[in-house]
């Protein structure tokens, strides 16, 4: 039987005060800034809420850059997906689903495959994921194949399966979802509007990861498009960093056998080379090379330091701004934002390899007290 409720006024208070915040759901991406997207009426929604990801302030990299200047996190691994992909893959999925299509495929080292393959579900089509054999971390195979993907091993590199997966979809009823479709890097824009709107203007520096070089020109596009209108009325410098074994941007030569261990971003000729080097170029950025020891470095510090657990390819911009800021790059009174875009969790094989494993102790609370490190 109900009880009745006693309500006081601070109780109705409260209530109001929920009131206000509950029943707004975030709508994803695609309806937030429709005027900004290449959809009509007519385009079927194809989404898993994405976006309104977390811009975090950084406390111990602001601390080590030194006073006067500000750092934030995009934490873009707080996707539905776990990266920064399913704000473009929305938008190809919708628009793919639009023209009718049956079937997405697409060449991945990880996190394309994991979010097509998702959102595939979500608009009942079939995907199709080619992925360079032995190359890409644990946790982003498992989401294809649970998302029913399926899933081929190609026994080559990222490259050569963006190369295979290009002419498939040119002879078979399948549309291509890498960020080679137009429609990827207009959702990815959608982060550089996400940080303006929480900042209330644009950052002095944006930092990325840069692989196959889409998220960089899509941010540079999203800040181009807030200052066309008005809303902001100057643009970031872009700072795009590259895997030192990996770096055709850096160094302005195709890589054959692109080595990192940094599988995101395992890349040998990015296929959006020339949009990333126009944002470089029209916002007196630059792209520079991190080693793989840089990357580890920064990968653990985020995670032991800022309590963010990123990706290894993530903490590429991280390991940039910490190389530029030990050249003192970075002048007083500035304010950097830094993409990290995919979640540790995805690649739990790397941390696991880095770490000791814990000691085992009996039941047994002597035995405990004893051995923890207060
Ligand atoms: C975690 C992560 N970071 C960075 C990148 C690089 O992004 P882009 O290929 O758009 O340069 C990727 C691409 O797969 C990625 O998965």
């Amino acid at each position: 039987m109900a009880t009745k409720r006693r309500k006081t006024a601070a109780d109705r208070a409260l209530a109001r005060e929920v009131e206000k915040v509950t029943h707004v759901i975030w709508p994803g991406v695609l309806e937030r800034y429709r005027p900004f997207l290449p959809v009509t009426s007519a385009t079927p929604v194809v989404t898993l809420q994405e976006g309104n990801t977390p811009l975090i302030r950084s406390r111990a990299l602001a601390e080590k850059l030194g006073p006067g200047i500000e750092v934030f996190f995009k934490c873009e691994g707080l996707n539905p997906t776990g990266s920064f992909k399913d704000r473009g893959m929305t938008v190809a999925v919708s628009k793919a689903k639009e023209a009718g299509a049956q079937a997405v495929i697409c060449a991945s080292t990880g996190n394309t495959s994991a979010s097509a393959a998702a959102y595939a579900v979500q608009a009942g089509m079939k995907c199709v994921v080619l992925l360079p054999k032995g190359a890409i971390a644990l946790g982003k195979l498992a989401q294809a194949l649970m998302h029913g993907a399926q899933v081929l091993a190609v026994s080559g590199n990222f490259d050569d399966a963006l190369e295979l997966v290009r002419e498939v979809s040119k002879t078979a009823p399948v549309t291509l979802v890498n960020s080679v479709n137009p429609h990827r890097l207009e959702g990815q824009k959608t982060a550089a509007f996400e940080v303006c709107d929480a900042l209330g203007a644009a950052p002095d520096f944006h930092a990325l990861p840069v692989g196959n070089a889409g998220n960089i020109t899509a941010n540079w596009r999203g800040y181009a498009d807030y200052y066309r209108i008005g809303t902001i009325d100057r643009r970031p410098k872009m700072l795009g960093f590259q895997a030192a074994g990996a770096a055709p941007l850096v160094t302005g030569k195709r890589v054959d056998k692109p080595k990192t261990i940094a599988t995101a971003i395992r890349i040998g000729n990015p296929a959006n080379r020339e949009g990333a080097l126009q944002a470089v170029k029209e916002s007196r950025g630059l792209i520079r090379a991190v080693t793989d020891k840089e990357i580890l470095e920064a990968y653990q510090f985020m995670a032991a330091r800022e309590g963010i657990f990123v990706e290894p390819a993530s903490a590429a911009s991280v390991a940039g701004v910490l190389k530029l800021a030990k050249k003192k790059f970075f002048k007083r009174g500035i304010r950097i934002v830094c993409t990290v875009t995919g979640h540790g969790l995805k690649d739990p094989e790397r941390a696991v390899k880095m770490l000791r494993m814990p000691p085992t102790v009996p039941v047994n609370l002597a035995a405990v007290l004893k051995r923890m490190d207060l």
